[in-house]
């Protein structure tokens, strides 16, 4: 029994220590790292010793009693009852709907306070959950005189609220109607998207805010905010298809100076490759059916027939491709070997991929990692 009760004690122990050396030990809702996440560690903390409490009283009576009237040999019938003492029984209706009054006021409180406008000054974003990246889309505003386009990571200065307005997309939606608000941008007058097996996210970058969940045909808003410069992970909540558990971002927090460095080299658009790199344009025009241009926008480029490559708003806008530490839904830091494997067989690497294999030859491959490394 004793070892049994050891083995048992051993895998516990063994799990806790698993646990703390997760690669993403870091994605913790516990280290606030702003003001609006602070604000929600500040109502959990509380109300956790609340309920730690509650539970040390409430299990502690029960091991109590359970111990003290317990069946033993000589002792007859049943423990007096105290079934129908109406002083107990109001006393413990009572206790529980203070304490959660008690709980609500500063929670409710928080919900408004969370959810406040934060004025003119917030940086806006649009966040719009795909099948299953994310896209961060910068409408022109006040200190971004254009639209800025990018995948899987989103940008923004330190101490300035981020104001976002979620959407699911994706192809082949047939529900609801898709709020203008969540209409992805054409790039330049490109097509309209389809909006698509959208189905619910949610919104989750622990150390900087809560969550908010990303539904079809509606909108919804979240704001954040970082202290300090950095990189904080984040991830896709709600259960949403096959790839769900790969469906990652990080955002990134500049000084404001740095801040205005990235988004001036993310306006800027791509220029033609030369070298290995052409090869490269050349295969992502072709390959497959009607290229990688089918789906992949690159702002600045052109096909054979002159057109701008405007992609289907489906598909990660490509245009600053290498200046990203990470693709496909972030699982993979951006490098030539991930490229290399990525590229080999998509749906292999992130399950469900929409992006197809498209038998590339390990040359074509090369080439094509050439080209993407120009994409700065
Ligand atoms: Cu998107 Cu889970």
């Amino acid at each position: 029994m004793r070892r049994k009760t050891q083995s048992a004690l051993g895998t516990v122990a063994m799990l806790v220590v698993a646990a703390a050396c997760a690669p993403n030990a870091t994605q913790s809702a516990l280290e606030p790292a702003g003001p609006y996440a602070q604000k929600s560690y500040d109502l959990f903390v509380p109300v956790f010793w609340v309920a730690a409490v509650i539970f040390v009283v409430v299990e502690g009576a029960l091991v109590l009693f359970a111990f003290r009237y317990r069946h033993r040999s000589g002792r007859e019938g049943i423990p007096p009852q105290v079934h129908g003492n109406t002083r107990l029984e109001i006393a413990w209706t009572i206790l529980p709907a203070v304490i959660l009054a008690g709980v609500a006021v500063p929670t409710v409180a928080g919900i408004f306070e969370l959810a406040r406008d934060p004025g003119p000054g917030a940086l806006d974003v649009r966040v719009l959950g795909h099948q299953w990246w994310w896209e961060f889309d910068y409408p022109e505003q006040v200190g971004l005189n254009e639209r800025i386009v990018t995948a899987n990571e989103l940008h923004i200065p330190t101490g300035r609220p981020v104001y976002l307005t979620l959407c699911a997309v994706g192809a082949g939606y047939g529900g609801a109607p898709t709020p203008s608000e969540c209409q992805p941008g054409p790039p330049e007058g490109g097509p309209s998207a389809t909006l698509g097996a959208a189905v619910i996210h949610s919104f989750w970058p622990p150390e900087l805010a809560g969550t908010q969940d990303v539904i079809p045909g509606r909108v919804n808003h979240m704001i954040l905010e970082a202290d300090e410069p950095g990189t904080y992970e984040g991830q896709c909540k709600e259960f949403c298809g096959l790839s769900h558990t790969y469906m990652r971002f990080t955002v990134v927090a500049h000084t404001p100076e740095d801040f205005e460095r990235w988004v001036a080299d993310q306006q800027a658009p791509a220029a033609p490759p030369d070298g290995a790199a052409a090869d490269g344009l050349q295969v992502f025009l072709e390959a497959g059916r009607a290229g990688c241009t089918e789906c992949h926008a690159i702002a600045g480029l052109r096909d054979p027939s002159g057109e701008m490559i405007r992609g289907s708003n489906n598909a990660p806008d490509l245009t600053h491709f290498a200046s990203r530490e990470c693709f496909a839904g972030c699982i993979f830091e951006n490098n030539d070997e991930n490229l290399r494997r990525w590229l080999d067989d998509p749906p292999a690497m992130k399950p469900g991929s929409l992006m197809p294999d498209y038998d590339l030859t390990p040359e074509q491959i090369e080439q094509l990692i050439a080209f993407l490394n120009t994409l700065e």
